[in-house]
């Protein structure tokens, strides 16, 4: 493949606009001035990388991503390092993930590196828009869609892949301490041989439905239970889920093939088992989550991603009642965890893992 080509922008947001906007940007609604695409069709394999302003797509009606949804996505971070640099936490393990969501869906491989030099790209033109360390940081949506014209049923022979930025602070409006979670009895997020794994839009346009039914039972995200026997603790619609126990032992479900394989998640299993916790990768079932709560057994509990880091979970509610988890708050297992993750993330720790990678 050429190298990058950039285009010149016309309009770039003024510095007084872009300070107004990083002042309190929330979550996924301000976007930086550039993006990247990278084009794929059988025959040519991936070519024209364009580093270029960011704008309206113009797609055929007919595309194929519009009526069968072949399109997977990643979400990252970049973060201001205490140099004025930027980094990046685990682009490589997003770059592998981004590949098995494209072997589920019958989608072409990126290199790796092309992954990662997208980012870098866009980081390095954009770097202005990176949040301060103690304000936020800039979320990274790479995606990549099929834009082939034609109505058969079959995977496309042309894909756009993209990458955009948005500068963001904390993902719960209100910047909330705790959350709490509607269990969906009715409804399941992913079935084993489906796409529960990987990174498609299809899964989050499916769990929509009983977010909605969450929010209007006050809750904040929705709790999935496994397909088969709706018992057994998946993961929420966007983060998986990690319970502490009061002998300090720390269960979250296994990667069974319908839980999206955090890097957060992996990153946490690590970060605690260095920390002396015994993690335990093993199916912890709804009836043991509200028995533990309520017996004291279980001291702790938080959801985690990209997006929101750790969350603490306060309280469940379903249809059939609900139970609350230890007094509300942060517990001192999660702040540690959070404490040592966001160090790592931000470069003010050693990063003895090899996991930040710098952009800029
Ligand atoms: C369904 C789901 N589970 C878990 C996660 C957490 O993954 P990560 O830690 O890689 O952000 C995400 C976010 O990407 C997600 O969408």
């Amino acid at each position: 493949m050429n190298a990058f080509s950039t285009l010149p922008h016309t309009s770039p947001t003024s510095d007084a606009d872009r300070i107004a906007l990083l002042a309190d940007p929330g979550f996924g609604r301000v976007f930086t001035d550039h993006m990247v695409t990278v084009r794929y069709s059988e025959g040519r394999g991936w070519h024209d990388p364009t580093l270029g302003l960011r704008r309206p797509i113009a797609l055929d009606p007919a595309a194929a991503v519009l009526h069968y949804a072949q399109e997977i996505f990643e979400g990252l971070k970049a973060y201001r390092l205490p140099d004025g640099g930027v980094g990046s936490f685990r682009p490589d393990a997003n770059a592998r993930r981004f590949n098995q969501s494209a072997l589920r869906l019958a989608m072409p491989q990126m290199p790796e590196d092309t992954f990662v030099e997208s980012i870098r790209q866009l980081v390095i033109k954009d770097r202005d828009w990176v949040p301060l360390a103690d304000k936020g940081s800039l979320y990274l949506r790479p995606f990549m869609f099929a834009d082939e014209a034609f109505l058969g049923v079959r995977p496309a022979q042309s894909y756009l892949f993209c990458v955009i930025a948005s500068p963001v602070g904390g993902y719960f409006k209100g910047g909330k301490e705790a959350v709490t979670l509607w269990v969906s009895h009715d409804y399941v997020r992913a079935v084993p041989g489906g796409t529960g794994a990987v990174k498609c839009g299809g899964n989050y346009a499916a769990s929509l439905q009983p977010q909605l039914e969450g929010m209007a039972e006050g809750c904040d995200q929705v709790l999935f239970l496994d397909a088969v026997e709706r018992r057994w603790i998946e993961e929420l619609g966007g983060m998986n889920i990690m319970f502490v126990m009061r002998d300090g032992r720390i269960i979250t479900p296994p990667l069974n093939g319908s839980i999206l394989p955090g890097v957060t998640r992996d990153s946490l299993i690590q970060l605690a088992t260095e920390a002396g916790h015994r993690v335990l990768e093993q199916p912890y079932s709804i009836e043991e989550w509200e028995a533990d709560a309520r017996s004291g057994a279980l001291r702790e509990c938080f959801a985690c991603g990209t997006a929101a880091i750790i969350t603490p979970i306060a309280e469940v509610k379903s249809k059939h009642g609900g139970f609350v988890i230890g007094n509300g708050s942060t517990g001192d297992v999660a702040r540690k965890l959070k404490e040592n993750l966001i160090n790592i993330q931000y470069g003010r720790a050693t990063d003895k893992h090899g996991w930040l990678t710098r952009l800029a």
